[in-house]
């Protein structure tokens, strides 16, 4: 198969989708590689990287469009990028499609087959082509959280770990799923005197029996909420209702009971945001203030370490890429039901129910499409 690979043209997105190493594997299993020039530059990939794992380099992302039989990528692709699909064609990609009505009626229009990352599944039930992500957000969370809480930067000038003689900072992690989970790992790992809250008793108990040394726990009833944050040096919320937009659980009146110049990060900010003063931000301008306390609310976390993030989501979209490329969609698809749940749009076919429900269009079943 020719697998393509253009630079990502979304603003503020620095990731590629294929690394040397995915690349490397793909040529390796008899399969031709082309990337745009400089399309890893972002994530500290030169084309010599991608030449010495075989690939070949083209000028353009139309040649890349033109060429391959498979398109690799990061972000939904963008309505000049959309135009160049043809049908056929496999894309494997992010997509997001439910709020994105335009991106689906293009796609559909394409004749392209389009495997979204974020609805691949796994057998635990867990979508792994957006955790990693989530582990790298999380893992962020606290060191963004660590520079708001400066004194230059608008916190309260309390360090993480605190010295000898003085208390560490107290941080408030809500929701003790994969952002939390990571965040909370990091900020103990810090010093941190850490507290994670969920609502759900079963991840609580996994949380309590792995992390039970290192990090405390706690029900996420209002109550509790409320009196920990009064507490806390810094919050991160990381809270999610697949399918939901996150529910606020700290209001603008309650600011005023937190410690002045707390920081506040918002990670499910691209679910609304879990704080009700939450509104979206940049890497450029990531942090602002409300009733004095600090917020950062950057819907795009990831893209400040682009290498780690390129590199972490290559390794889990690889196996997948290269089931793609060995036997086509449509075993691949067969033989695997969790790259069957990434299946979203067929031949001018919707074939994810929930993104149908969304955009009031009709769907046809993917399992059918296979057999
Ligand atoms: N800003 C970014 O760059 C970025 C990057 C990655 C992920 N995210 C977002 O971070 C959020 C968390 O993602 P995740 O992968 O950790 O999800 P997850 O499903 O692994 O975890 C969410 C957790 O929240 C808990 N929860 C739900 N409602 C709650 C409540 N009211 N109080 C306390 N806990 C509650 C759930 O029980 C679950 O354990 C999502 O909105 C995701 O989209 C943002």
């Amino acid at each position: 198969m020719k697998i393509g690979c253009p630079k990502e043209i979304k603003p503020q997105e620095f990731r590629v989708g294929m690394t040397p190493n995915a690349a490397r594997e793909a040529v390796s299993h008899g399969h031709e590689v082309i990337i745009e020039t400089n399309a890893g530059m972002g994530a500290g990939f030169d084309n010599a990287d991608y030449v010495d794992a075989g690939a070949r380099i083209v000028d353009t992302a139309a040649e890349v469009f033109a060429t391959a039989d498979m398109i690799v990528k990061v972000k939904e692709p963008q309505a000049i990028e959309r135009k160049m699909l043809r049908e056929g064609q496999l894309l494997f990609t992010y997509l997001h499609l439910a709020p994105d009505p335009d991106q689906t009626h293009d796609l559909l229009a394409s004749g392209a087959t389009c495997i979204a990352y974020e609805t691949v599944t796994d057998r635990n039930g867990g979508l792994p082509l957006l955790a990693p992500m989530s582990e790298v957000a999380g893992r962020l969370a606290p060191q963004v959280g660590a520079w708001t809480l400066q004194k230059a930067n608008g916190g309260r000038g309390v360090l993480m770990g605190g010295v000898p003689g003085v208390g560490p900072a107290k941080v408030l992690v809500i929701g003790g799923g994969v952002v939390g989970t990571h965040a909370a790992k990091i900020a103990a790992g810090m010093g941190a005197d850490v507290t994670v809250l969920d609502r759900s008793i079963p991840r609580l108990r996994y949380l309590d029996d792995v992390f039970g040394g290192t990090f405390k726990n706690s029900f996420a009833s209002a109550g509790n909420t409320i009196e920990l944050a009064r507490q806390a040096d810094m919050i991160i919320g990381a809270v999610l209702i697949p399918g939901a937009a996150a529910p606020k659980l700290i209001s603008r009146a309650q600011l005023s009971e937190l410690k002045p110049g707390a920081a506040l990060v918002d990670v499910a900010i691209d679910q609304g945001g879990c704080f009700e003063t939450s509104k979206a931000t940049t890497h450029q301008d990531p942090i602002y203030e409300v009733d004095g306390i600090m917020h950062y609310c950057v819907a795009n976390m990831p893209g400040a370490v682009a290498r780690t993030s390129t590199i972490a989501l290559g390794n889990a979209t690889m196996p997948f890429m290269l089931a793609l490329a060995d036997k086509g969609w449509k075993q691949a698809c067969a033989d695997d039901v969790h790259l069957l749940n990434g299946l979203n749009v067929h031949a001018g076919k919707l074939t994810y129910a929930a993104v149908g429900e969304a955009l009031c269009l009709d769907v046809v079943s993917a399992s059918q499409l296979v057999q």
